[in-house]
């Protein structure tokens, strides 16, 4: 019975805590700002911010702008690398590495020492080789169906789509990852041409997705690799927690420490301003807030998980016996 009361009463203290932490944001001052580098994604507004939390037993607590949809950009790094992981195992882990490479998420220079092989699948070396990957059913955009049929079927939702325009765009500016695939394939890490590894990545790039749907999404990753609803298998558990361990320790690429010293959660972040956070066994959680800090994370993004993670005890660094979710 006092279980039953301490779960009550922590249900209520959510929901307060939820949309106490979004009247904060709403009111921050200091709101970074967006990604300049690809044109729709400079226009949107940074007065906006998003916060979902999906509990392991099923309950959906939302705060300010949670239903508005978003550029996913790099966290469609986790679900192309779950997909990866699905199609060649650790055999990806040849073409691959596991450690952060505290470098900014573009970055080139490690590739040439490494010879072409990237430190992680989340910077934009590794989510290329993983794009590579995944391209197994010949045209780029049948491997992207895959992609979006896997998101649809993880936040049970089939309204999830490519944003064109942010694709187009995308491709247009992407100089940078045009010249990491050239310079992958040249070391023999590219199996197709980088033209359609590219496509296939700009488009994962460029889903849009919301905090609800993204928080739902993430659903696998808090709960052992089940749909905690369905009780449906999507990894195996020893995959989830790997999953994790990346997105801890390489999630926000050089400020991936800063993320793990302030937050303590798994997380992976995107230049959209989004960033879906884990809380093993308790919540998987989603936030956006467009405006970015100097290392291309969303600033208040960062800050409410901090928040959140301060006021619940979630941090995977705190005492085990903080109330579950
Ligand atoms: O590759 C790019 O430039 C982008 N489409 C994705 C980068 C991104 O989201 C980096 N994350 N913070």
């Amino acid at each position: 019975m006092t279980d039953v009361v301490e779960r009550l009463n922590f249900m209520h203290d959510l929901a307060a805590i939820v949309a106490d932490i979004a009247e904060e944001m709403q009111a921050a001052p200091d709101r970074g700002k967006p990604a300049d580098y690809i044109p729709p994604l400079a226009r949107v507004d940074v007065a906006q911010f998003g916060m979902a939390v999906v509990t392991v037993d099923g309950r959906v607590f939302t705060a300010g702008s949670a239903d508005e949809l978003f550029s996913l950009q790099s966290i469609s790094k986790v679900f192309a690398l779950t997909l990866a992981l699905g199609k060649v195992g650790s055999q990806l882990w040849d073409r691959v590495g596991r450690e952060p490479s505290g470098s900014a998420f573009n970055s080139i220079v490690q590739l040439e020492s490494e010879r072409g092989i990237p430190r992680n699948p989340f910077i934009n070396a590794g989510a290329i080789v993983v794009a590579d990957v995944n391209l197994t059913r010949g045209a780029p955009r049948e491997s992207l169906a895959e992609l979006i049929s896997f998101v649809r079927h993880l936040a049970d939702d089939d309204t999830i789509a490519v944003d064109v325009e942010v694709a187009k765009s995308e491709s247009e500016t992407g100089f940078r990852n045009v010249a990491l695939a050239n310079y992958m394939k040249s070391f023999g890490n590219l199996h197709h041409t980088p033209e359609d590894v590219l496509a296939l990545y700009f488009g994962q790039c460029a889903v849009a997705m919301n905090c609800r749907q993204l928080a739902m999404a993430g659903r696998y990753l808090m709960a052992a690799g089940l749909n905690p609803t369905s009780g449906h298998r999507i990894v195996p558990e020893t995959r989830a927690r790997r999953i994790n361990a990346l997105m801890l320790t390489c999630g926000h690429y050089d400020a991936s420490g800063d993320f793990a010293f302030r937050v303590g959660l798994p997380g992976k972040s995107g230049v959209g301003g989004g960033i879906l956070a884990v809380a093993p066994g308790r919540a998987s959680i989603a936030v956006w807030s467009p405006g970015l800090n100097a290392q291309g994370n969303s600033q208040l993004g960062t800050l409410a998980l901090e928040r959140l993670a301060t006021r619940t005890g979630w941090s995977v660094f705190d005492r085990a016996d903080a109330p579950p979710a």
